[in-house]
């Protein structure tokens, strides 16, 4: 195997980038969905690109098709207004997702909503020329409400319809009790409309609702779909909870043509969010002959540690696990299952044509503590070309890898017995600092690495706690003879302060460096550097690497 080293620096960082060469090309495999009907999973936008927009306004609906793939099916919670028209609103209380408590100031009202007394603005108490001055807001706090002041108005279903042309469309209905309380007839509206319109899906998690409709949906375009809600939670007209519910399939296909359930059916989160294996509720569906869709997707969600903070990660783990694929994602954001469906699923994971190389920082060090054995180990599983170490030498000058030379920042040093080994060295840090070169390997050794956290302080955002102390600090041979037998295509090498160590510790890194590599098997055709070492270490043929 040709192997190759390009030489190249950054002021006093001197890298060696060997690169051993491997035929890359890209495939997707011709294999089918796992689908129900062996077609490609629906991506439903749950009132459009909600996770934008205000939810069900028409720059949600409108930025579907700029942003989603071309068969995106639009989402409408459907509520009613006094005069009977239908509106898409994503809750039953107007004051948590419009500006209505600006308009009408005093329209509260306290309503026994599915048993229970809820207080708040409800469509039922205007109609549809009431609403016209009410505009739309952004539900969830966490989203930017730059848009609430755009006076995005109320969208009835018709209006959905005539301005977006949304194809295909999805009806979700609920709360049909609430409103044969106030005289409103959904049923009724509801087969009005569909003779009006194509509604291409009709959910609800009412029982009784769809059991109620769907004689006049046999042999239409028209699915009707069962909607779970939590295990726990009663279904207002059975009393029976939706855990109960879930344990006869054969009664849901009595009425609906399919589910849709809460991701976590599918994939359940323990408390401290990592993921437990997939139930088979998507292969159950699937013998019952029903479509399983799974709803809850959203990229600014907590997802689970299992997903390195990657939505699309997630999606793939619902559509492409090679055991089952749901027959459709409800998303805030259709442009992450857009890409997994159109982009990154099925993909043949050992041929990747002219995609960029992979290179590793620190190993896969947003799963695990910096240059550990399991940060390695999950770099090259991830499919890291080239996987790097940054050179540290220890008291009895051994080269490890380890992302600081100052232990403090990457080890439990200061709750040890070594913690005492201060040193202020300015050449290195302008603090004090326990430095790899005061502890030796064997210390070391005893000492556990901390996970690196960039963006717990800011955001809170932490990394898989369960393995924040995991794993084992390597030697650089140790990481040679792993990076061969694992055959990555490339080694990156960094070592900083190689003038400090040999001006201060009269430790030759380069050399031990280069020594490290032939011993394993690595040949230079080139090694350069320009830094105050200010050695030509080969001549030839010298080609920039421009990292770090
Ligand atoms: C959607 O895009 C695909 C692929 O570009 C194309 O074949 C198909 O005709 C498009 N469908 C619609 C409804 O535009
Ligand atoms: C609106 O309702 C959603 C879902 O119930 C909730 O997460 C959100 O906090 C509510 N927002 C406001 C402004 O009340
Ligand atoms: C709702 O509130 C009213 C007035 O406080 C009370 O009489 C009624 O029992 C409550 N209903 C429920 C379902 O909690
Ligand atoms: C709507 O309700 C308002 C009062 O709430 C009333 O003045 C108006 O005439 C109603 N419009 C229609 C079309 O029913
Ligand atoms: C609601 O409308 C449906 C369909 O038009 C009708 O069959 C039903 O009797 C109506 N219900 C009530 C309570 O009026
Ligand atoms: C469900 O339970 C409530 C109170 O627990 C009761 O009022 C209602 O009639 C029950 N409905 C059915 C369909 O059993
Ligand atoms: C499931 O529902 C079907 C259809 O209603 C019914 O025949 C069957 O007895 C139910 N099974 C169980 C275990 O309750
Ligand atoms: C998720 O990660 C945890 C911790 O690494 C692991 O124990 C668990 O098996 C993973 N779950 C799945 C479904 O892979
Ligand atoms: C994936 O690509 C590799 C390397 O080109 C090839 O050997 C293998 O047969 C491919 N697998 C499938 C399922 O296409
Ligand atoms: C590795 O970790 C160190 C220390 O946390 C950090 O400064 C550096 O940017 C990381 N990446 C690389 C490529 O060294
Ligand atoms: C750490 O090593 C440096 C260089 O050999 C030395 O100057 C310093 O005194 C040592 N510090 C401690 C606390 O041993
Ligand atoms: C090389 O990898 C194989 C399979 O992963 C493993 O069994 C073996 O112990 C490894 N050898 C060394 C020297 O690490």
């Amino acid at each position: 195997m040709g192997k190759r080293i390009h030489g190249g620096d950054v002021s006093s960082v001197l890298l060696a980038f060997l690169w051993l060469q491997l035929g890359l090309t890209t495939a997707q495999t011709s294999s089918a969905w796992r689908t129900l009907s062996g077609n490609s999973p629906a991506i439903i936008a749950k009132g459009g690109l909600s996770g934008l927009f205000p939810d069900s306004s028409s720059y949600a609906y409108q930025a579907v098709s700029l942003f989603s793939a071309n068969d995106t099916t639009s989402w409408c919670d459907v509520r009613l207004t006094k005069d009977s028209v239908g509106v898409c609103l994503p809750d039953i209380k107007l004051d948590n997702c419009t500006n209505i408590q600006d308009i009408f100031g005093k329209g509260k009202k306290t309503y026994v909503v599915n048993g229970v007394n809820t207080s708040g603005w409800f469509s039922v108490d205007y109609n549809i020329s009431d609403l016209a001055p009410v505009t739309l807001t952004q539900a969830i706090y966490s989203r930017t409400d730059k848009f609430d002041s755009s006076g995005l108005s109320i969208l009835s279903v018709d209006d959905v319809v005539t301005q977006v042309q949304p194809s295909p469309l999805w009806l979700n209905i609920q709360h049909d009790a609430f409103y044969s309380q106030h005289n409103l007839n959904m049923s009724n509206y509801v087969l009005s409309l569909t003779k009006r319109i194509t509604v291409n899906y009709l959910s609800s998690p009412e029982l009784a609702f769809l059991r109620r409709i769907a004689p006049s949906f046999t042999n239409t375009k028209t699915k009707l779909i069962f909607c779970f809600l939590d295990e726990g939670i009663k279904e207002p007209s059975t009393n029976q909870t939706y855990g109960v519910l879930l344990k006869n399939l054969t009664l849901i296909g009595t009425f609906a043509s399919g589910i849709l359930v809460p991701k976590s059916y599918i994939w359940p989160v323990t408390e401290d969010n990592y993921l437990s294996p997939s139930t088979s509720i998507v292969t159950d569906a699937h013998k019952a002959g029903l479509e399983i869709y799974a709803a809850g997707f959203a990229n600014d969600n907590l997802l689970s540690y299992n997903y390195s903070y990657d939505p699309l990660t997630e999606c793939l783990s619902f559509i492409d696990n090679g055991l089952f694929s749901v027959d459709g994602v409800v998303t805030d954001f259709p442009i992450t299952p857009s890409e997994a469906i159109g982009c990154f699923s099925r993909l043949n994971k050992s041929r990747v044509d002219g995609k960029p190389l992979i290179i590793s920082n620190n190993g896969s060090s947003g799963d695990y503590p910096d240059c550990t054995d399991l940060a390695y180990n999950k770099a090259v599983e991830d499919g890291a070309d080239v996987i790097d170490c940054p050179v540290q030498v220890t008291q009895d000058g051994i080269l490890i890898c380890m992302s600081s030379v100052d232990l403090i920042e990457d080890t439990t040093v200061t709750k040890s017995p070594y913690s005492s080994r201060l040193s202020v060295i300015p050449k290195l840090k302008r603090t004090a600092g326990i430095f790899t070169f005061n502890l030796t390997w064997n210390e070391i050794q005893k000492l556990k690495p901390i996970i690196s956290q960039p963006f717990y302080h800011l955001y809170n955002l932490e990394r898989n706690p369960r393995n924040k102390n995991s794993g084992n600090f390597i030697k650089l041979s140790d990481f040679l003879t792993f990076a061969n037998n694992k055959s990555v295509s490339g080694i990156l090498i960094s070592i900083e302060n190689a003038v400090f160590m040999a001006e201060q510790l009269r430790i030759d890194v380069v050399d031990s460096v280069i020594s490290a590599l032939n011993g394993a098997g690595y040949q230079q055709n080139c090694f350069r550097s320009n830094d105050s070492v200010n050695r030509q270490l080969c001549a030839g043929e010298v080609q920039a690497a421009n990292q770090v």
